[in-house]
């Protein structure tokens, strides 16, 4: 659906049932008023942490109360149902989940009011690569809220040390799982936005970039995205990643390493507790996890996740929405709550406070160092581009060469 078409079905949507748009009832800009923050992935499901901080809020904020709209899990649904409502201009998500990549698109398409008056205690408060990921154009459009980063997470039944090369994984992954009958390696290979952080996690670590800083010059490296793709090719031929790897995201990955179907698994830290809390889960206490592996076994690299809170231009309620966005960003108590629930909070105190939880001590060593995809406004065309390249060429559905290519002239074009 083009954006027009998309605009109108909204409004008609909106006509039939003016209720389905407004779902707080919207407050208009006087005092007071319900909130509605459109947040997704499996934080955002009941029981999740981010119904938590929403919890908090309202007993601290009674004439304030936010609700949360549940979005999809992957990150590329919750970007359309937020796409569709902000095109159309219509009110329903006065807060919205936004994930780090999209904070040039969002503001460009002057989908949100502007944060720079809240900057310096925001800035204060904010760890600073979640900071940098909430600015486009030198200006801040949004309050760090959590940040991300890849961790492996592996069987200490069944591994010694975590091994610190892609193809050491693979040797140790195919030799564990073959003494335990189970699966080496489980990540997010399907086609969508988490299939690309995990191409570019491997293409990074070959020591490949894809902009330089200032994005104006493409300095991708074919052989590098090569090396990357038939590493990802070769690990399903040889039954290094786990059957249905194709079809991964991030749950389908925790449901598999959580059941002891898996050694290793390429995971976000939020399904660290939910694995060691699950009573039934057969190796809730015989797992850690570690950094990343590289291909030269020097350091690691993660891409750098998370979710800035945002506020709609088009809220009726942005005075209030404000108030939220700040606080969930500097209060204590909310951030430690995601900390708790093992989501990467942004706030620099309570990574100060918990050094001695393992989570919050693997990602303060790998954090500093996550590298950030292009904050471009057009990286959602990029990534679909990556997708729709590179997901048949590591499936050994097309050549290899030809989809590298294809992806360094459509980076060419946007520097163009
Ligand atoms: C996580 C990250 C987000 C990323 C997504 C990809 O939710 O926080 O930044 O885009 O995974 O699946």
């Amino acid at each position: 659906m083009n954006t027009r078409v998309r605009a109108i079905a909204v409004l008609a949507a909106c006509a039939l049932a003016a209720a389905a748009c407004t779902p707080g009832g919207g407050g208009g800009d006087e005092e007071g008023g319900e909130l509605t923050w459109a947040i997704g992935g499996a934080e955002a499901n009941p029981g999740g942490v981010h119904h938590s901080v929403a919890d908090l809020w309202n007993e601290q904020n009674p004439d304030t109360p936010i609700s949360i709209e549940t979005l999809p899990e992957p990150a590329d649904e919750q970007r359309e149902q937020q796409a569709l409502e902000l095109n159309a201009g219509a009110s329903g998500f006065d807060v919205l989940g936004m994930d780090v990549i999209w904070t040039g698109e969002y503001s460009e398409n002057g989908w949100l009011e502007s944060l720079e008056d809240v900057r310096s205690e925001l800035e204060a408060a904010s760890i600073p690569a979640a900071f940098e990921s909430a600015t486009w154009g030198g200006e801040l459009w949004a309050a760090p809220y959590n940040s991300n980063a890849g961790f492996l997470y592996y069987r200490t039944d069944l591994v010694d040390s975590p091994p610190t090369t892609w193809e050491e994984l693979r040797e140790v992954g195919l030799a564990a799982a073959e003494e335990a009958g189970i699966a080496p390696f489980v990540g997010q290979g399907a086609r969508y936005e988490g299939f690309v952080v995990n191409w570019l996690e491997y293409y990074w670590s070959a020591g490949g970039e894809l902009y330089n800083e200032d994005q104006t010059e493409v300095v991708f490296d074919p052989e590098l995205a090569e090396q990357a793709t038939e590493f990802m090719r070769t690990s399903i031929e040889e039954g290094f990643y786990a059957p249905g790897f194709n079809t991964a995201q991030e749950e389908e990955a925790r449901n598999e390493f959580q059941s002891g179907n898996t050694v290793f698994m390429r995971n976000w830290p939020y399904a660290y507790s939910l694995i060691q809390e699950d009573e039934e889960s057969p190796v809730s206490e015989d797992f850690d996890v570690a950094p990343l592996p590289t291909f030269t076994g020097e350091g690691t690299i993660s891409a750098l996740g998370g979710f800035n809170n945002a506020v709609s231009a088009f809220s009726d309620n942005t005075e209030a929405a404000k108030e939220f966005v700040v606080w969930a960003a500097t209060n204590e108590e909310a951030q430690t709550m995601l900390a708790e629930g093992s989501v990467p909070p942004t706030m620099q105190a309570v990574y100060d406070d918990l050094q001695d939880d393992p989570v919050m001590a693997l990602l303060g060593e790998i954090l500093p160092d996550a590298r950030p995809r292009p904050p471009a406004p057009q990286w959602n065309e990029i990534s679909v581009e990556m997708q729709r390249a590179l997901f048949p060429a590591y499936n050994g559905e097309a050549p290899v060469d030809p989809a590298v290519v294809e992806v360094q002239s459509f980076l060419e074009g946007t520097v163009e």
